[in-house]
């Protein structure tokens, strides 16, 4: 039911005591009623609580979503994010005003350049993809100003993940797929083949999306970079490699960083998010104003690609983000890093009599099974295990992706989750499976335990209704 379905007339949630004040002027005021909701403030809060409740959260349960690194959002991180002096503060106010936000911008800088190697950060991108958005088009203005007009291609592998094709697409490029070899990585030899003088750049994640470090990655550099083009991290999959090895040293010259995922923000349901972009100093010039280096305010730049957001972006994400980074320190997160290898290891090893992994090579912080030989012998799928694992207080991991897969589900459980959480998945995977054989019939039905069971998926996506009808929205 909707909020607006519960409104009583006159009902308040608190009363405002008579104006004291003449009101400045009549000029203004509405011609129509505004439909606001009339309730106390108990049936508000129960409402809301209700609606929060239908929902999976990371406070609420597991949820290995694989290349999305749902961790868990430390609290502190929202205590400091609430203090006034960040979160009351104006986009327009004058910037001597807000020396408080340009240190944390600039102690964010210093951070993140000594954890990824690049030489300058900025914290305007609202999203990965828009991260990736920016850096290509740093790179893109680079050639352009070479007088390289010809380098028209990006190269994508064919596991990266959507955004990067699509990232090259929009700002241009004509996408060259890389295939991936039989282990999973790069095939340097189609790379070879692909790369040319047309080459603008190459777009890469290590490890990779199927959670394998590329161990190439140093001929893989070399080869783009002799071959006049420049390399782009989708640092999606930082959380792997935290303080262990650095982007900038594995030669990549710019780097997308999802603040969002690694650095413990919350996310999901579209946002607020932090795509951070790092450039080497090769690209510099080209990035989106304004940004703080060496505690300075750098707002002008004749050839900057421009703002990709207004204002900052979104400040108090990084607020956040700095928060967690200086509450673990460089030692903490080098730790946290580790264990998010170890749990998805161990979490592999939990299910391998069930599921061989498709590479049998090590993963990192997460790794890919596939299912197709289950659905070969008892006709239940990726989505019906999926579907399954709800009921036992699991958010399904990623389905389908990498696309290089059949019937895949990517895990990721993240250094914050106890062994408990990894061994409930583990005995609800077995399960499922044994179900699977004994009775296929009945993942039809499930999941149990949500308000509405299978949902038209397509239509949902295709149609989704977000909003009151226009009729009872009408304020
Ligand atoms: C590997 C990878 N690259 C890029 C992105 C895009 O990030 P965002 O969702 O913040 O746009 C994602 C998001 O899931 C990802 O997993």
């Amino acid at each position: 039911m909707l909020i607006f379905d519960k409104s009583v007339k006159n009902r308040r949630s608190f009363t405002l005591p008579p104006l004291e004040v003449k009101p400045i002027s009549l000029n203004f005021k509405r011609e129509t009623q505004t439909n606001l909701v009339e309730l106390s403030e108990i049936e508000i809060i129960r409402h809301y609580t209700k609606l929060s409740q239908e929902t999976f959260a990371i406070d609420t349960g597991f949820y290995p979503l694989g290349s999305c690194t749902m961790k868990y959002n430390p609290k502190v991180n929202e205590v400091v994010a609430s203090y006034e002096g960040f979160s009351l503060i104006h986009p327009l106010q004058e910037l001597d005003t807000v020396e408080g936000a340009k240190g944390v911008f600039n102690e964010a800088n210093q951070i993140l350049k000594e954890l990824t190697g690049m030489d300058i950060m900025s914290f305007q991108p609202a999203a990965g993809a828009q991260g990736e958005l920016a850096s290509l088009l740093m790179i893109k203005a680079y050639h352009r100003d070479n007088q390289d007009v010809e380098r028209t291609e990006m190269l994508v592998p064919d596991s990266a993940h959507g955004t990067n094709p699509a990232s090259a697409n929009m700002c241009g490029f004509k996408v060259v797929e890389v295939k991936s070899n039989e282990h999973g990585r790069v095939d340097f030899e189609d790379l070879k083949k692909k790369v040319s003088h047309k080459t603008a750049g190459l777009m890469l994640t290590n490890p990779n999306t199927l959670g394998l470090f590329e161990t190439e990655i140093k001929e893989i550099a070399d080869l783009v970079h002799d071959n006049g083009g420049l390399l782009y991290y989708d640092g999606a999959n930082l959380n792997a490699i935290m303080g262990w090895i650095r982007p900038g040293d594995m030669g990549f010259d710019a780097i997308h960083l999802n603040l969002h995922k690694t650095f413990s923000t919350p996310h999901g349901g579209g946002g607020p998010g932090l795509g951070a972009i790092g450039v080497k100093n090769v690209l510099k010039k080209y990035m989106p104003i304004p940004y703080v280096e060496n505690n300075q305010w750098i707002t002008e730049s004749e050839s900057s690609i421009g703002p990709m957001k207004n204002f900052q972006g979104n400040f108090l994400v990084l607020v956040r983000a700095l928060t967690y980074m200086k509450s673990l320190g460089l030692d903490g997160m080098k730790h946290s890093s580790s264990n998010a290898v170890l749990n998805a290891n161990y979490m592999a090893h939990l299910i391998k009599d069930i599921f061989v992994p498709k590479y049998p090579e090590r993963p990192m912080h997460e790794f890919v099974i596939s299912l197709e030989n289950l659905k070969k012998e008892t006709g239940v799928s990726a989505l019906d295990i999926s579907k399954g694992l709800i009921d036992y207080g699991v958010h399904p991991p990623t389905m389908y992706f990498p696309l290089v897969v059949k019937e895949a589900l990517m895990i990721e459980p993240t250094e914050t989750e106890p062994l408990e959480s990894l061994e409930l998945l583990s005995k609800a995977l077995h399960e499922l499976v044994d179900l699977a054989h004994r009775d296929a019939e009945k993942f039809q039905e499930l999941p149990h335990s949500t308000k509405m069971s299978r949902l038209d998926e397509v239509k949902a996506a295709r149609h989704p209704i977000v909003k009151a009808t226009d009729e009872r929205n009408n304020h």
